[in-house]
């Protein structure tokens, strides 16, 4: 390996050095990393670990919880629960907010992920991912309730994704740009291999499920049929789609070639709100692709300025290119 290598450890000290309270939040990643290596390594496995196949049970939102998802988020309560570093947790796969044990030391921050994103891939052995947001816990909270949690993606101070594709790949932001890492498998560590991701304004290329296309809105409906039609039509250009079922990985191919991702509102989804959860999911990447240049929104609103409600609250998601984003929320306001 050539030593000019940058660990993400070694990068997060250097970058991080003049902010205040910077030794605590460089710590608390790298247990949240150290987490995301273990999933790495189980994901890796696969059968040869037994971390294949339906654990039997649901999680808060009815979805059938795979091994992987139950696997994925014991990891992570183990891995970030005893650093002093947290003042409690929140997943997709707990009702309730995780306290820290007692008798561990607390901390100031928050932190909340989705353990496994996109579990209806890892049975067929296709990208999956973590993701995973921090925020500051209020001043003089000791055992955070759902409302301490309940905090604009504006203030988020950290998010992040791990992907466990053909490598294994950590992008982080902690509002100062956003940067790619690459698991080296032998000695343990991320390498920084992707500095300052930046995701470029213009695309042809969207990524939706197409088979909700009868329960769209009009503006979505108008959007895609535009990008369908093609040189023929009123784009004048052919687009590219694209749908892995895993936003961890949709959103990655994003930042590095640039792409719209949608999961709108719908007919459907319109009682729960839309499909994917704000607090865990929408945010974080939010926060890491207007980093990085792009624009999220919920076609009627910027994700990061809604104040949740709820600690499993949905939201519809449109996020990517600027100007392409920008198309579409123009359709909405028409
Ligand atoms: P999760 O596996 O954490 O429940 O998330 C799956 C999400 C997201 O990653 C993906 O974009 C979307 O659900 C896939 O939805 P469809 O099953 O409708 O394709
Ligand atoms: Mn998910
Ligand atoms: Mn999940």
């Amino acid at each position: 390996m050539p030593l000019n290598r940058k660990t993400v450890t070694h990068f997060l000290i250097e970058s991080m050095r003049d902010k205040q309270g910077h030794g605590n939040l460089t710590l608390l990643l790298n247990d949240v990393i150290t987490a995301c290596k273990v999933i790495s390594d189980q994901v890796n496995h696969g059968e040869l670990v037994g971390a294949l196949g339906s654990a039997g049970s649901e999680n808060i939102q009815g979805e059938t919880q795979k091994k992987l998802d139950v696997l994925s988020n014991d990891i992570f309560l183990q891995f970030n629960s005893y650093g002093g570093h947290l003042a409690g947790m929140a997943s997709e796969e707990m009702d309730d907010p995780f306290p820290i044990p007692e008798g561990a030391p607390r901390g100031k921050y928050l932190l909340l992920f989705d353990p496994l994103d996109g579990s209806s891939n890892i049975d067929v052995n296709v990208s999956v991912g973590t993701i995973f947001s921090i925020l500051k816990c209020p001043e003089g909270v000791e055992d955070p309730e759902v409302k301490d949690f309940l905090q604009p993606g504006t203030t988020q101070v950290c998010a992040g994704y791990a992907l466990y594709g053909p490598s294994s790949m950590l992008v982080l932001t902690t509002g100062n740009g956003v940067n790619g890492f690459t698991l080296d498998q032998n000695i343990g560590e991320f390498i920084l291999t992707n500095p300052d991701m930046k995701v470029v304004e213009d695309t042809r290329e969207f990524a939706i499920n197409a088979s909700n296309s009868r329960f769209w809105e009009a503006p979505v409906k108008r959007y895609v049929d535009e990008c369908l039609a093609g040189v023929e039509g009123p784009r004048g250009e052919n687009f590219n789609m694209r749908w892995i079922a895993s936003m961890v990985a949709e959103i990655h191919r994003i930042l590095i070639r640039g792409g719209i991702f949608l999961y709108p509102m719908d007919e459907r989804l319109r009682k729960q709100g839309g499909k994917l959860r704000l607090m865990y999911e929408a945010n974080p990447m939010s926060f890491i692709l207007e980093q990085a240049g792009g624009v999220c929104s919920t076609g009627r609103e910027r994700i990061m300025d809604i104040q949740p409600s709820g600690l499993h609250q949905r939201v519809p998601c449109i996020m990517g290119s600027k100007n392409e984003v920008e198309r579409l929320i123009s359709y909405h306001d028409e």
